[in-house]
């Protein structure tokens, strides 16, 4: 099963998550947990989050880049979800094995993360990724859609429908 863990802070005003979210829900055994409409308190249920964990295959963190980070209720998801002993630590295993993808869309192209000696996009995951991996997750490529802000609805279309594949390659790949 594919999680999609989704921090949008307005999705009502989504454009490319949106349409992303709605080419991945085409496959079957993809469940989308919409952080910001399932806890506009920030009150997260974190044994309800552990639970989707438990059932997943292969973990998405999906947001829009705000300010080169996260939106800050998936900060508090993994500050809470991702517990000592569960998570990590001792009898933390519950992730271990399972693997783990950032899917990160931007306004900025790739010369907006080229700031001075800043070593540009890439280095933006690796929080995450650093994450991922003290947790024992498999960390695969990521999916980005840069430049959110100029694209056309058909552009966004184009690569949301291009996320759409990479999952249902994925999924070939480890189910087929
Ligand atoms: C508070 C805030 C901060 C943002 N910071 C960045 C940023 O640091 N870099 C960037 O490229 N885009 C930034 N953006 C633009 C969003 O990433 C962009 O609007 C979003 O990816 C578009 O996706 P959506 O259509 O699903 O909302 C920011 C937007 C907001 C609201």
């Amino acid at each position: 099963m594919i999680l999609i863990i989704y921090a949008h802070p307005y999705p009502q005003h989504s454009h490319a998550n949106k349409k992303m979210l709605e080419q991945a829900s085409l496959l079957p055994d993809v469940e989308v947990r919409s952080l910001y409409e399932l806890y506009p308190d920030f009150n997260i249920d974190i044994a309800a989050e552990q639970q989707a964990l438990n059932r997943a295959d292969l973990v998405i963190w999906q947001h829009p880049m705000q300010w080169y980070s996260m939106p800050p209720l998936m900060k508090l998801w993994i500050d809470k979800v991702l517990a000592h002993g569960w998570a990590y630590g001792h009898g933390g295993t519950a992730l271990r094995g399972k693997q783990v993808m950032w899917a990160v869309t931007t306004g900025g192209g790739d010369h907006h993360f080229d700031l001075g000696d800043h070593p540009g996009f890439d280095v933006l995951g690796q929080p995450l990724q650093a994450t991922a991996l003290y947790c024992g997750m498999n960390w695969i490529p990521h999916f980005t859609i840069h430049f959110t802000f100029v694209c056309d609805e058909n552009t966004l279309e184009v690569q949301a429908e291009m996320y759409k594949q990479r999952l249902l390659d994925w999924q070939e790949a480890n189910h087929g």
